[in-house]
């Protein structure tokens, strides 16, 4: 048998002002997003920001619901609706943060599961890398360069025979 191994790689900044500028631009929409959140259920306010080819920026935050399952994910709420206004345009960048009312959250936020699958589906769909900037409400800054590197072996479209 043939052993393989799958290496990621990301960054971690400590010092927000090391960023580049769109960087943080970019988390600042999240931030903004992330303050009309609708969570009123968790008190888990995430937003997000997408940075699309043709230099558009769309937010979104996540969506709660009383039949629970019915909410979405900020990531989701964001990515969705930028295919909606501009299909087929690559997403860039996107940036993540979340803040708690039930505490600080001085850590960066790795999207769930499900919002790593479509994050993936829309990188493999543009073939361009998908730069992936998360920031709890105050802490550090992590950073992947390809969404590749938050879900390695994903589910393509290739998978499914034509
Ligand atoms: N949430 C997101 O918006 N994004 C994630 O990647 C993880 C979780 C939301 C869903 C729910 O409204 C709240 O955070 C608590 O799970």
């Amino acid at each position: 048998m043939e052993k393989q191994v799958i290496s990621l790689e990301f960054q971690i900044e400590n010092d927000s002002a090391a960023l580049p500028e769109h960087d943080l631009m970019l988390l600042a929409q999240a931030s903004e997003a992330a303050d009309k959140a609708n969570a009123p259920y968790s008190g888990f306010c995430v937003g997000a920001a997408v940075l699309l080819e043709n230099g558009h920026i769309i937010t979104g935050n996540n969506q709660e619901n009383p039949a629970y399952p019915s909410g979405l994910c900020a990531e989701r709420v964001a990515l969705f609706y930028a295919s909606a206004q501009y299909p087929g345009v690559a997403v860039k960048a996107i940036a993540i943060t979340a803040r708690s009312h039930h505490g600080i959250i001085d850590r960066p936020i790795p999207p769930c599961g499900a919002c790593r699958q479509v994050m993936a589906d829309s990188e493999n769909r543009s073939a361009s890398e998908m730069r992936v900037i998360m920031r709890g409400h105050t802490g550090p800054v992590m950073i992947c360069n390809s969404m590749s590197m938050l879900l390695p072996l994903s589910f393509v479209d290739e998978y499914l025979p034509k």
